[in-house]
């Protein structure tokens, strides 16, 4: 199975905002069309400006999932975030969002300036925590806006 990340265009746009978590996962993560919109103007804090990046998942060509990132070459602690993950109710426990999370990082590591990733999840996203744990995150012990913080140190 290949999965990928493509940009989100004026061709897979709807495709990608039809693809939804399960039910009692909805307060994990904001829904695709929110994000899709969120990226147009990317936002702002007290670290400057972030650009958002949003990316449908593919396997083998097949829209699965949505994932979005942030990059802010100004911010002191990790210059990429990972802002979204999901997984359509259908896809899920097939491998997608470990790969996504893996092309994202690859992505992060390609780029020098990027010396950490950031992540953060609701406290009680388990299944969130163990993945991302599984790749290196490390809880500081920090919440950001009432998250639970993680990074991961690239170099
Ligand atoms: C988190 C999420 C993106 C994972 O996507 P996925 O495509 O199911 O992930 P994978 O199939 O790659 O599984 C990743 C790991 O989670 C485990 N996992 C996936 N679903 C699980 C479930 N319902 N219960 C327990 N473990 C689960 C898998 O076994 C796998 O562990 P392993 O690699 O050690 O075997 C997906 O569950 C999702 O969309 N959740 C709702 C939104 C959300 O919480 N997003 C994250 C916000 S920070």
């Amino acid at each position: 199975m290949t999965v990928e990340l493509r940009p989100v265009t004026a061709k897979n746009w709807q495709a990608l905002i039809k693809l939804q978590v399960r039910e009692d996962q909805r307060n994990f993560v904001a829904s695709n069309l929110y994000s899709i919109a969120e990226s147009q103007f990317g936002f702002e804090d007290e670290d400057g400006h972030w650009d958002l990046i949003p990316c449908g998942v593919y396997a083998d060509g097949e829209p699965v999932g949505f994932a979005m990132y942030c990059l802010n070459m100004n911010h002191p602690r990790f210059r990429a975030f990972i802002a979204r993950l999901m997984t359509d109710e259908k896809f899920q426990g097939q491998g997608h969002g470990r790969a996504a999370m893996q092309q994202m990082l690859e992505l992060f590591r390609a780029d020098e300036r990027i010396q950490a990733v950031g992540i953060s999840y609701e406290p009680e996203n388990e299944v969130a925590r163990r993945l991302y744990a599984s790749l290196g995150f490390v809880e500081p012990g920090e919440l950001l806006d009432g998250e639970t913080l993680a990074i991961l140190n690239l170099r």
